[in-house]
Order: structure tokens, then C-alpha cells, then sequence
């Protein structure tokens, strides 16, 4: 109620001038844009004719491979996808789902919504204990956590609506990676060592594929084959869709879930639909922001934020102040805040959009925040500690010759989703249930706290925070971006935004600069390593609670210059990826 009592405000003209308000101004500084030429420290990849961005080199290289055999960027991004399910089992995948957004050269911009869907028989205190505790093992890692995925779906009607190349050419080069064998990465083997024995071992059919012989997990460098999943992606490849949805591969899904308490059946899969839906867009200083509507909470919130930074002159403040971190810490703690109140699945709950991302509404509250003086989080609304945190879901961005981009999130939810194998499939199914508030006002894997709105129903997307971004300058796409990293997905592409318009970084260094995140509950401001001791100093002294934690978010962007050239940049802080073209 007190957010209710918060939202309206801004339509109240008596709340104008209540505030001591330092932030105001006049005319903000924005600095040149900087493509990355010249002294700059990072430099972005340079290409002309098609750019992929992803968290894997060999996925990005199938993606470039489809750009020069012709395809546009939304063949390029089903294929690389489809590759990411091989390569990147820890996020990739065809038993999950996820979001893309894409512009077309014309300037169309649509969002494909393939999130994961409630079983029928899902219900509201699924995930409680007999003591009425959200059970985090029920919603993580038991076939419970599994909701139906969207992926195979979404991929479809993306390349049905606006691709070129038909389906089976583009999931070609996944059923070869799955059947002849990748080389384990670093990043892969890694992930087997930490998360594997967590979620894999424990599931004998995750275990054959995952684990050698003699019990051990694939080392880097030594070679692993998908059979099952090849098999899995020849049958999408021949028959389509259906054969995930309607046909043998729906058939190992229900079987595996019947066996072990899941919920998903085969009416579930047959009545699940990818949705396009109108992207959430808004306007920051000159530019135009596009990005995933819900059942993601992103762009609302990205879009939320921005308008209130709009109100300061970041710029002037400048990168790394602890000005300029304290108002955007304070302006994601509203966000944050009414995420957790109003956010859910907009098929079964009134997203107040617009309210939520109007300039008044984002005015009223830049007015609230106070440069010297940080406001408690209880002082919003009260809430709990997060116990554990996890970085997973990957990004991939795709800018053809012709100007069409392309940014998609998908994910499994946690690494290896669930861990669970459905039969024979091959097909590692996700924990995305665990994204719904199991119990509101408790928060969920990412310490996010959610309310009525997100909580389980039947047929039900859960609240999600991937947030494929897509900015637009003079009319023509500009910036493609995104990231995993569950709740700080909306800072990390937040900070992509701001790192290139305000402080006039090029898209590497934009990229590489530090990260910071607050998301309200817990009363923390997370920062990686990197900013100066001084200004932590000053923003304890302000009342934050500075904490220092390792790094959030991997980004894969795509920058478009003015006559076309293309400048993109993965992540420095992920291993194994990519960022290429032609
Ligand atoms: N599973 C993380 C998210 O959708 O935000």
C-alpha cells in the first residue's frame, strides 16, 4: 500500500517543491559519443558487414557463419542459440526460455516473449514446507522447479515472423557440435567443478552426459558429445516445433516428470505459445531506449531509472564519483522497490507501465534523493536478507549488413538449471519456477522479494529481470546490449546505457568499467573492485552499506556508428567469449 500511496504521488502538483532537492538543473553536460578510436584504454572489436556478440566463441562463430551464408540477424541469433544449448549447457539451452528483442532496418522494433509457463497444476503454496517456508530445494531442484520451457518456441516464431534461412539450416551446426563433440572451454569446466556436483551427479541421466566413466567431470580441453541431444535437435530440425512441444521430445519431458513428482505434462507442452509482445521504450537525453516489457520487470525498471537520473547531470558529476553513484544507487532502490510491489505477468496482472515509467512519476521521486544522505531501505518497505546469490542466464547481441539487430536473453535459470535431464532428451530442464515469489515478502535465489503479483498460478510467467536492450539514436539502432546475472542484469545494462551516453565511454570501455548494484532489499550497495577507496569512503559516509563483491554481469554489446561500422565488445570479465564479424 505505502508504494500504492507512492505511485499516486506523482500526479499530486502538492508534492512539487516539497523536497530540498540538490540534483536539479539546468542544462546537462552529455560528452561526445566515443566509438573508440584514438587513447582510449579498451578497444572494440571493428567489422562492417555483421557483428555477433555471445558468451562462447563457437556459438559466435556460428552465428557469423549464418551472416555470410546469408542469413539476417534474426537467423544468426536463432542459430547461435541453438549453439549456446551445446556449447553453454550451464545457461544455453532448448529446456528453458528467455526474451529477444529485435529492430529491423525499417525500424520496427518487437519483443519475442518465450519465458517459461506454469504447469496446470501448479498452485500458489507449491514451494511451502509443512511449516509454511518457502523451500528452496523444491523450487531449485526438484522437478517442481521446472516450468514448461519456452526456448523451441521462440526460436521458432522469431525465424517464422522475420528471418530469411529455413529452421533446419540454422540448427544444422548444433546438431553437428552436439554430435561430432566440443572441446570443454575453461569457462565449462569450471562450472562442472563448482556447480556440477551440486545439481548434475545427483541425476543419472545429467551424470552420462556431464561425467566421464569414472565418475569425474569433463577437464578442459577433453572432448564432449551429445548424443541425445543431437538426436533431440534432429528431431526439431525435421519436424519442427512440435516434435519438442507435441511430439517424441514432449513425450520424454512428461514421462520424466510423471517418474519424479513433476508437474509438467503433455497437455502442458502442447499448449504453450511464444508471445510478441509491444517492447517497453522511453527516451534519455536525445535517445531512445527499447527494451523486454514483462513478464520481465528490465525494461520498466531501466527505463524507471533512467528517467530519474535524467533529473542530474552525471556527467558533470562524472564516472565513479560518489555523486554520481549515490544517485543512481538511490534511484535503483525505488525501482527495486516497485518491482517487488508491481511487477508480475501482465496475462494475469494490470501492470501499471505507465505510470511506472512516466517522467513525472520518475521526477517525484528524483526529488526524494538527497546527494549527502542515503535513505534506509526500510524507510520503502521493510524486507529480508538475501542468503545466497548466483550469476547465471547468458546474453548474445547480432547486428547484420542490413541493419537489423537482434538482442536475446535465455536461460535455465541457475547454472544447469534444475540439473535435471528429461530421458533420453539430452535436454537439461530449467529451475525458472524458483523466479516466482514462493511465498511473498520472502526473497527468491537472487534476494529479490516479490509480491502478490508475481506468486504462482497455473499458466503463469514468472517475473523475470533479463532485460535484451536495444538503444536508438537519430532513428537508427545504436546500441545493442544485455547480460545475465538474475537481479543485476537491470544495473549491469543500466550502467552499459549511462557508461556510453554520460560518460562518453566506447563500447569496450563501457563494457570493462566497474559495476555497481543496488536493488534495495538487502540495504547493500554491491561494488566490484576497481573504484577508488575515496569514494567508498564518501558513500559510507553517506549512509550506504558499501560491500564489496565479486564481479556482476557479462555483457555482449554492439555499437553502430553513424555510416554503419560496427563496434562491439564481450565482457572482459567472462572467459571463452566472443565478440566477431565480417
Ligand atoms: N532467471 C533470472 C531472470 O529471469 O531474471
Amino acid at each position: 500500500m505505502a508504494r500504492m500511496v507512492r505511485l499516486a504521488q506523482f500526479v499530486s502538483p502538492l508534492m512539487a517543491g516539497l523536497f530540498f532537492w540538490q540534483g536539479a538543473m539546468a542544462a546537462p553536460t552529455v560528452p561526445p559519443v566515443s566509438y573508440g578510436v584514438g587513447a582510449d584504454t579498451f578497444h572494440p572489436v571493428t567489422e562492417q558487414h555483421g557483428m555477433v556478440a555471445s558468451v562462447d566463441a563457437t556459438a559466435t562463430q556460428v552465428g557469423v557463419d549464418i551472416l555470410k551464408q546469408g542469413g539476417n540477424a534474426v537467423d544468426a541469433a536463432v542459430a547461435v542459440g541453438y549453439a549456446l544449448a551445446v556449447t553453454h549447457p550451464q545457461a544455453g539451452n532448448l529446456g528453458g526460455g528467455g526474451f529477444m528483442l529485435i529492430r529491423t532496418a525499417a525500424g520496427h522494433t518487437t519483443a519475442i516473449d518465450f519465458r517459461e509457463m506454469a504447469p496446470t497444476r501448479a498452485s500458489r503454496d507449491m514451494f511451502l514446507d509443512a511449516q509454511g517456508n518457502a523451500d528452496s530445494k523444491k523450487s531449485l531442484t526438484s522437478p517442481l522447479a521446472s516450468g514448461v520451457p519456452g526456448t523451441v518456441a521462440g526460436f521458432a516464431l522469431a525465424n517464422k515472423e522475420y528471418g530469411t534461412l529455413p529452421l533446419r539450416q540454422l540448427i544444422a551446426p548444433a546438431i553437428k557440435l552436439a554430435r561430432d563433440g566440443i572441446v570443454v572451454n575453461e569457462s565449462l569446466a569450471n562450472d562442472l567443478q563448482v556447480y556440477g556436483k551440486e545439481v548434475l551427479l545427483s541425476h543419472p541421466n545429467s551424470k552420462a552426459i556431464f561425467y566421464k566413466a569414472d565418475g569425474t567431470p569433463y577437464l578442459r580441453g577433453e572432448k564432449l558429445v551429445q548424443r541425445n541431444l543431437a538426436h533431440s535437435l534432429e528431431l526439431i530440425a525435421q519436424r519442427g516445433p512440435d516434435a519438442f512441444y507435441k511430439g517424441p521430445i514432449a513425450d520424454q519431458i512428461a514421462k520424466e516428470m510423471a517418474a519424479h513428482g513433476g508437474l509438467i505434462d503433455q497437455a502442458d507442452l502442447a499448449s504453450y505459445k511464444a508471445v510478441e509482445r509491444k517492447p517497453v521504450s522511453g527516451s534519455y537525453r536525445g535517445y531512445e531506449v527499447y527494451s523486454m516489457p514483462p513478464p520481465s520487470s528490465g525494461g520498466i525498471h531501466i527505463v524507471q531509472i533512467l528517467n530519474i537520473l535524467e533529473n542530474f547531470d552525471l556527467a558533470k558529476m562524472g564516472f565513479g564519483s560518489a555523486d554520481a553513484m549515490q544517485v543512481m544507487a538511490e534511484a535503483e532502490k525505488y525501482a527495486y522497490a516497485d518491482r517487488s510491489e508491481y511487477l508480475g505477468d501482465p496475462d494475469f496482472i494490470q501492470v501499471p507501465t505507465s505510470a511506472l515509467t512516466s517522467k513525472a512519476y520518475a521526477k517525484s521521486l528524483a526529488q526524494q534523493i538527497d546527494l549527502n544522505k542515503a535513505r534506509p531501505s526500510t524507510d520503502i518497505k521493510p524486507g529480508k536478507l538475501a542468503p545466497y546469490e548466483s550469476n547465471q542466464t547468458t546474453h548474445f547481441s547480432v547486428v547484420d549488413g542490413q541493419g537489423n539487430a537482434v538482442a536475446v536473453t535465455y536461460t535455465l535459470n541457475t547454472n544447469f538449471g534444475s540439473g535435471i535431464v528429461a530421458g533420453d532428451s539430452g535436454i537439461l530442464m530449467n529451475n525458472e519456477m524458483d523466479d516466482f515469489s514462493a511465498k511473498p515478502g520472502t526473497p527468491n535465489v537472487y534476494g529479490l522479494v516479490g509480491g502478490e503479483a508475481n506468486a504462482v498460478q497455473p499458466y503463469k510467467r514468472p517475473l523475470s529481470s533479463m532485460s535484451p536492450t536495444i538503444v536508438v539514436k537519430d532513428g537508427k539502432t545504436w546500441l545493442v546490449t544485455g547480460s545475465p546475472g538474475g537481479s543485476r542484469i537491470i544495473t549491469t545494462v543500466l550502467q552499459m546505457i549511462v557508461n556510453s551516453i554520460d560518460f562518453g565511454m566506447n563500447v569496450a570501455e563501457a563494457s570493462a568499467a566497474p559495476r555497481f548494484h543496488h536493488q534495495w532489499l538487502p540495504d547493500q550497495l554491491r561494488v566490484e573492485k576497481g573504484f577508488s577507496p575515496d569514494t567508498l569512503k564518501l558513500l559510507t559516509m553517506k549512509g550506504q552499506h558499501v560491500k564489496v563483491l565479486p564481479a556482476m554481469g557479462s555483457t555482449q554489446s554492439i555499437m553502430v556508428g553513424p555510416d554503419g561500422t560496427l563496434y562491439g565488445a564481450s565482457d572482459p570479465r567472462t572467459i571463452d567469449d566472443l565478440t566477431a564479424g565480417y
